[in-house]
């Protein structure tokens, strides 16, 4: 009986070494962790229970018939993030390079599954060479079938990809069809096609980390929502980031006890909103300075940082936090940043998470760049976002609110719960300036009388008490209790109630 314990032990030992020592050393050198290395920073310790951890490829071609590493280039499992389950699967560079076999991607497949029946997030640790070459269709069968489920797990259970080493080719799909993906700095890139293929294609000459590194998709196409600097401060963050995220979508995110009371004033906020209109100010502080312990979890702080998200939380309870940044593009909206918006919108809304919306906001940035862009479908994207939300939504304009964007940015219209504004609040069809110019054109040769004209407009209209008295701000709020208003709020819609008509699924402007 000992001899078969001991070979058991034996056969665990050779499933963890992966690829060998050899292979482990390279990718220690590459300033990368292994596979199990990185679940163990990932969960909480001792909790993680792997399974299939001899599981291992049917191929036969390619001398692959003498080739076997028990587990098959992924460690897949569940364990428990600050007492929480979690299913995960890291896929392992050192054995056949991570790439996918049809072995390999059922036994993501199980999990994912697993995670499905009882609701529990999946994270996804990326590192892999794309499909198993000598698998063929086999290894695209694989990749289908875990996109397959990626989507009906989609809105249904959190899914969190780390992009850890090589990401390439249609192997993308599965993180992009994920609710947020992360990438570490300098070591991981994500492309459908490589440099190479560039190359030949279209002359460009590009690095791996020029085309799709973490700086690449975090600041220019958006593809990632955050980048860190290394795989410990990576696996670290994810942990904080679950830790405002509901196991699925028929819970509530957890609530963790505070000392911060809800009732703190902010003296400071009453000054933050400058005298001149077209100065600009830092929404964060803002942010900082009334959610719970100035905590702010921010998802895509590089990408159009015209506009601000992330996650916070009031009184304990997590909440997302959408608002425009008048520090970049005066707070305008554009293609970008209503993408952006729009998408973290929907995630709080799958997920149970209200939504507290800051707004100082001009407009829609104007230009061909954005109109031939598509800026009509892309910023309608947000305001379906917000329409169709259902969790509780809490809105304060702390200044400017013109035009479509006010309409757009979670107001009373599209059915916010508790809109408030700042007594510095402009809500109006435009800005004084180009109102005037407008409707006294005739007047324009005079410029006394048109002064005279946009001074009587600022005061008639760049104020929030013609709103206030329509009753679409339900209150003009002293800035320095901006927490408790806020906090109050969500605190009497913790039990809102509200659906949306039965319909297979709506057609967003996609
Ligand atoms: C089988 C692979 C592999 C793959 C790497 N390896 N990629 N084995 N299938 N796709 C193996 C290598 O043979 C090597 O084995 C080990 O992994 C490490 O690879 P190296 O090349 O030595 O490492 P490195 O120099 O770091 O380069 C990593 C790499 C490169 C850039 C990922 O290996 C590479 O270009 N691989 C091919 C990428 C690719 O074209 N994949 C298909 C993409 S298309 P040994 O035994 O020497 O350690 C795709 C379609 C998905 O994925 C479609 C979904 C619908």
């Amino acid at each position: 009986m000992q001899e078969i314990l001991e070979k058991l032990e034996q056969k665990r030992q050779g499933a963890r070494l992966g690829g060998g020592p050899r292979r482990i050393e390279a990718q220690h050198a590459r300033g990368k962790l292994t596979a199990r290395e990185r679940i163990e920073l990932l969960l909480d310790p001792g909790s993680f229970e792997e399974t299939d951890m001899f599981v291992e490829h049917r191929c036969s071609d390619f001398g692959m018939a003498d080739q076997h590493v028990p587990g098959d280039g992924v460690v897949t499992g569940q364990g428990t993030i600050d007492g929480r389950l979690v299913f995960v699967f890291a896929q392992d560079f050192t054995v056949f390079g991570g790439s996918l076999s049809e072995a390999h991607a059922e036994k993501i497949c199980k999990i994912m599954d697993r995670a499905m029946k009882v609701g529990a997030p999946v994270i996804g640790l990326n590192d892999s060479g794309g499909a198993r070459i000598q698998e063929g269709v086999a290894s695209l069968a694989g990749y289908a079938e875990v996109f397959q489920r990626n989507v009906l797990a989609s809105g249904v259970i959190p899914q969190i990809s780390l992009i850890m080493g090589p990401c390439a080719g249609g192997a993308v799909y599965s993180p992009a069809m994920t609710d947020f993906i992360a990438m570490v700095e300098d070591s991981s890139y994500m492309f459908v096609t490589g440099p190479d293929v560039v190359k030949t294609v279209t002359n460009e000459i590009v690095t791996a980390e020029e085309l799709g590194g973490a700086a690449t998709h975090t600041q220019r196409s958006g593809v990632a929502d955050l980048a860190f600097a290394n795989d410990v401060e990576a696996l670290s963050e994810i942990r904080r980031l679950l830790g405002f995220l509901p196991s699925n979508n028929r819970e509530k995110p957890p609530v963790r006890p505070t000392d911060d009371p809800a009732d703190r004033e902010e003296p400071s906020l009453d000054t933050l909103v400058p005298e001149n209109p077209n100065k600009p100010y830092d929404m964060k502080e803002l942010i900082l300075k009334v959610v719970d312990e100035g905590e702010f979890f921010e998802i895509g702080r590089d990408f159009a940082k015209n506009i601000i998200t992330g996650f916070a939380r009031f009184e304990g309870a997590p909440v997302g936090i959408v608002a425009n940044q008048p520090m970049v593009l005066a707070g305008c909206l554009d293609i970008d940043s209503s993408r952006k918006a729009a998408r973290f919108v929907r995630f709080c809304d799958c997920f149970n998470i209200p939504i507290v919306t800051f707004v100082d906001v001009p407009g829609f940035l104007p230009g061909t760049a954005q109109e031939y862009g598509g800026i009509i479908e892309h910023g309608a994207k947000l305001l379906y976002a917000f329409a169709e939300a259902t969790v509780p939504k809490v809105t304060v304009i702390t200044r400017k609110a013109y035009g479509g964007a006010y309409v757009v940015m979670s107001s009373k219209h599209l059915r916010g719960d508790v809109n408030y504004a700042w007594p510095t609040a402009e809500i109006a069809v435009m800005g004084p300036k180009g109102a005037v110019e407008i409707i006294f054109k005739s007047d324009m040769a005079d410029p006394a009388r048109i002064e005279q004209r946009t001074r009587e407009y600022r005061e008639r209209f760049a104020n929030p008490f013609v709103a206030a008295r329509r009753g679409f701000v339900d209150d003009v709020i002293m800035p320095h209790g901006t927490r408790r208003r806020i906090a109050q709020s969500l605190r009497w819609l913790a039990d809102k109630k509200l659906e949306n008509p039965w319909k297979k699924h709506g057609n967003i402007p996609l």
